[in-house]
């Protein structure tokens, strides 16, 4: 007798997010920043961002995003057996993140922090999608949350006002494909990749075993700006080839929010229509690994993502770091 084999998809059940009360809008930030809502707005987009108030956490921010998410995938979280925070601001050094949310949570789960900056939740959802698979973990929690705020150079015009503060969380179910129920479900296809001979066109000028300090963002904006409309174009096309879709196959992209430029340049380059691109930048600006799940929470709670859509999802970062994921959302409503 030939040995079993189960085969298994890691489909998304569950979205949710939270942002900080405090919201400053363009002008707010012209206040005490050189700068103003036409450069902020005409250069990328923005208009919004939120940041956390002075006792406000990344693993707070985690907290409120996982349990929405917990409660959309209508799953007990006691069930939750891996938890992972894509962060770039840990609430401090060590331990991670995710073993605060975990506490917090008051549930077991394996838990750890992923760091891959602005490419933070691709990157999770390909380790989520490997560990998976291999069998072992069931549910899976995956966050992305940042607290870009702390990173801010007020004096740095160039920065300080592309970012903002946010957190983004899915739930990732493990099935049994059988009789191919789950076939075309879930995460399709997942690439990341990493290129470190750009490691300073975007990086802070501080850190744990160079200056012991947290440090600043510095960024080469217009290089990044060239990577990003590149790497998100051919990582999406990766993944594309990789799940065996085309892009006309895609009912929503929900890329990485960090300029509207580049949000449009990419769907350009792709041939894609901009008006079935998620854009939530406006709104909070560059949230770091938060970007992807706030777009996609707000686009599945005003039902424009629905049930069953196919979704491209893709995201680049300080590395720099990319990737992208194809996914069908949801579960096959026969079950
Ligand atoms: O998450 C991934 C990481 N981030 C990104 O993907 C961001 C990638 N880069 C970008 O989005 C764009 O390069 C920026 C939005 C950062 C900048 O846009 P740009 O069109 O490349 O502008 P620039 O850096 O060339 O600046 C043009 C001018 C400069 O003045 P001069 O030298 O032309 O007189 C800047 O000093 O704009 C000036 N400037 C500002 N003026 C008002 C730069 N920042 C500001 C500001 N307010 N905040």
């Amino acid at each position: 007798m030939g040995d079993y084999v189960i085969s298994y998809r890691i489909i998304l059940t569950g979205v949710g997010s939270y942002l900080p009360k405090n919201k400053f809008s363009n002008d707010s930030l012209a206040k005490f920043v050189d700068t103003s809502d036409e450069w902020i707005s005409k250069r990328s987009g923005i208009r919004y961002r939120h940041f956390v108030s002075d006792n406000e956490t990344t693993s707070e921010m985690s907290y409120n995003a996982a349990k929405k998410a917990i409660k959309n995938a209508k799953i007990s979280k006691n069930n939750i057996d891996l938890i992972i925070v894509a962060t770039t601001t840990p609430d401090n050094t060590f331990p991670s993140t995710a073993t605060l949310v975990q506490k917090k949570l008051c549930i077991n789960a394996v838990s750890f922090d992923i760091q891959a900056v602005c490419a933070g939740f691709v990157f999770a959802l390909s380790v989520a999608k490997s560990m998976m698979s291999d069998g072992y973990y069931k549910n899976c929690l995956i966050i992305g949350a940042d607290s870009m705020s702390k990173l801010l150079d007020w004096k740095d015009r160039s920065t300080s006002v592309l970012f903002g503060d946010g957190a983004g969380a899915i739930i990732l179910q493990r099935v049994e494909n059988i009789n191919d129920v789950y076939k075309d479900w879930g995460i399709l296809s997942s690439v990341i990749h990493s290129d470190g001979q750009f490691y300073d066109l975007l990086k802070t000028n501080g850190g744990v075993s160079t200056n012991q300090k947290t440090g600043f963002i510095e960024m080469v904006g217009k290089e990044v700006f060239k990577h990003a409309v590149d790497k998100l174009s051919t990582s999406l096309e990766e993944a594309l080839l990789s799940s065996n879709k085309k892009i006309e196959d895609v009912d929503w992209l929900v890329p990485h929010q960090a300029n509207q430029r580049i949000i449009t340049a990419v769907a350009d380059r792709l041939n894609f229509d901009i008006n079935k691109v998620i854009s939530t930048v406006k709104y909070h600006g560059n949230t770091s690994a938060a970007s992807i799940p706030l777009a996609l929470d707000k686009a599945i709670s005003s039902k424009t993502i629905i049930n069953g859509n196919l979704i491209g999802v893709h995201a680049i970062g300080g590395g720099l770091s990319w990737g992208a994921s194809i996914i069908r959302i949801g579960k096959p409503k026969i079950l």
